[in-house]
């Protein structure tokens, strides 16, 4: 199947700073599930600030249905339909959660449609219809992750790029969000996180990327990367166990 988003070979840092990412690469896959990993400070926030535009890009290209991404703004990135979601979630912690959903669409044009839209999202997601009126800040860790991931589908994004949403989260409210994330995929909504834990990111994804240094480790089918012996050593069995 044809790649979605390929970025081969990228060098990118902060302002003139040194080479954060070093020759980064990965190949996304429509409607698939892809968790990036590896060691602290191996440039994984870094690699997803880069593919919405956040950075300049020094060397290498960021391909997106076959067009470059290279030299857009994060808000350009954005309209062609990728959506980021960084790891503090940016919600707006004193606005409602309607207010909240009303902000991800800010790029519609159209109110009725906005407002069609964030119809849409409450009643597939209850316990935000429930909170609507909420301000999000009072909610807990997992509502506001699901409110931060539901807010990405108002603009009907191509890809969704997460940044560690499991944070902070206990266990079973961490396999909830997986179960978004799948059903984000089962309607064609690529998505791209980036996960702490080893073990559970790469069981519920489906294909497998490893940063470190900057550079692609290993990528691949999520179980032939969670079964590769040099992951087994540097995260689960070792001193790094997940
Ligand atoms: N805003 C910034 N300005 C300068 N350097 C930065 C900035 N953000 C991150 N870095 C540096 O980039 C390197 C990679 O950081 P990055 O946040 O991408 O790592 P990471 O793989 O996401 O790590 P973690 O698992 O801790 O989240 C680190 O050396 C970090 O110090
Ligand atoms: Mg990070």
């Amino acid at each position: 199947m044809e790649n979605l988003l390929h970025v081969e070979g990228i060098v990118a840092g902060y302002g003139d700073g040194p080479a954060i990412l070093d020759g980064a690469g990965i190949d996304i896959q429509p409607g698939k599930v892809h968790c990036i990993i590896g060691p602290n400070g191996a440039g994984k926030s870094t690699l997803l600030k880069a593919i919405c535009g956040m950075l300049d890009i020094r060397q290498g290209d960021v391909v997106f249905k076959g067009e470059s991404l290279k030299g857009l703004r994060p808000d350009q990135i954005l309209r062609k339909g990728i959506c980021f979601v960084p790891q503090e979630r940016a919600l707006f912690p004193k606005m409602s959660v309607r207010e909240n959903l009303r902000m991800g669409g800010f790029i519609l044009e159209d109110p009725k449609l906005l407002e069609s839209r964030i119809d849409g999202i409450l009643d597939r997601f209850p316990i935000l219809r429930e909170r609507a009126d909420q301000m999000a800040g009072t909610m807990s860790g997992g509502q506001q992750q699901t409110l931060a991931m539901a807010r990405t589908l108002i603009i009907k994004p191509d890809i969704v790029m997460l940044d560690e949403p499991s944070l902070g989260l206990a266990p079973k409210i961490v396999l909830e969000m997986f179960e978004i994330m799948r059903m984000m995929s089962d309607e064609g909504v690529t998505v791209l996180l980036v996960e702490q834990n080893a073990q559970i990111g790469l069981k519920q994804s489906h294909w497998g990327v490893v940063l470190d240094l900057g550079r692609t480790l290993i990528e691949g089918p999520a179980e032939e990367v969670l079964a590769d012996p040099r992951i087994q050593e540097l995260y689960l069995g070792g001193k790094r166990a997940a």
